[in-house]
């Protein structure tokens, strides 16, 4: 098996914890921004549309939703490896976790490249 693979298991235990505890600071700095903004306009559309225009905090936003997709994805493909073990279950947890992980971060990146040219 070993040979098949482009990552060791061990290589990607060690992106899973790069990503869980990246995502804890950039995730603290997003819910963070609540505190320099007043309640009433953290939600406002006009305020949410200036945020995806600041491109150091867009750039923020990116990070938390590869780091945040990455390593969910990663945590759901450890937990069904868990539950069965034979070639054709890797093999397909495999597909659709880097699938579904590859397919969300490029429907976030749209919404927020189409938020940015609002
Ligand atoms: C684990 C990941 C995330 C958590 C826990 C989280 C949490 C939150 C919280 C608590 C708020 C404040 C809501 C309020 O003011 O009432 C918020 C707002 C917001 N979130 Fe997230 N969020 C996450 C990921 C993301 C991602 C990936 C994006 C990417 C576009 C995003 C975009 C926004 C925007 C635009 C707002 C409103 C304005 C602001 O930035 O404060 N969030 N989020």
């Amino acid at each position: 098996m070993a040979s098949r693979t482009i990552l060791k298991e061990s290589q990607i235990m060690k992106i899973h914890y790069i990503t869980g505890i990246a995502a804890i600071f950039v995730v603290a700095l997003h819910i963070m921004m609540r505190l320099v903004v007043p309640f009433e306009q953290s939600l406002e559309y006009d305020y949410i549309i200036a945020n995806y225009k600041n491109i150091v905090y867009v750039l923020i936003l990116e990070a938390i939703l590869v780091l945040i997709s990455v390593h969910g994805f990663n945590g759901i493909r450890i937990i069904l490896l868990e539950l069965r073990q034979s070639r054709a279950w890797e093999n397909m947890v495999t597909v659709v976790t880097i699938s579904a992980m590859i397919g969300l971060i490029a429907y976030g990146t749209r919404t927020i490249i189409l938020a940015n040219g609002l």
